[in-house]
């Protein structure tokens, strides 16, 4: 069904994204596949980051100074990043999204916004 409110007000504006982005980076560094990658990350920052990203391709107020998906993720293909790693990640955006009671359809949409940039992270475009 459309909607004519953002993905990002559907789901509770930035209320909602503070507590998504950090519920699923403690998902994230309890994965042991993808924890290694974040070793020397200033995860505060990444946290900030991630939010202002993620606001923005789901249709909130832009306000992203990170880098582009490529360059950002340029350090992580050479510690060895492959689509396994993309498909955790996404995994885990996914399930913090539903612990949070977020429907669906919505989860389903944000899983694309996530896959789309799939072969820029892995450095493919
Ligand atoms: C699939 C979708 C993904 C999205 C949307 C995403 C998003 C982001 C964003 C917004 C940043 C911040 C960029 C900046 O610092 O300027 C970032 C950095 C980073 N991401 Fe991702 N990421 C994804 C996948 C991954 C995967 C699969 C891994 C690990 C295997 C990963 C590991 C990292 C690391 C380590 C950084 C920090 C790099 C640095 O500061 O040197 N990301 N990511």
């Amino acid at each position: 069904m459309s909607d004519d409110k953002s993905i990002y007000e559907q789901i509770g504006g930035e209320a909602a994204m503070n507590v998504a982005v950090e519920d699923f980076y403690r998902r994230v560094l309890s994965d042991e596949e993808l924890a290694p990658f974040f070793d020397d990350i200033d995860m505060d920052r990444q946290i900030d980051k991630q939010k202002a990203f993620l606001t923005m391709v789901t249709g909130g107020p832009n306000q992203y100074t990170g880098r582009d998906m490529k360059s950002a993720h340029a350090v992580v293909v050479a510690k060895g990043a492959t689509d396994r790693h993309v498909d955790l990640v996404i995994k885990h955006l996914a399930e913090t999204l539903a612990s949070l009671d977020v429907p669906a359809n919505l989860i389903e949409q944000i899983g694309a916004v996530a896959e789309s940039v799939r072969d820029d992270v892995l450095g493919r475009k």
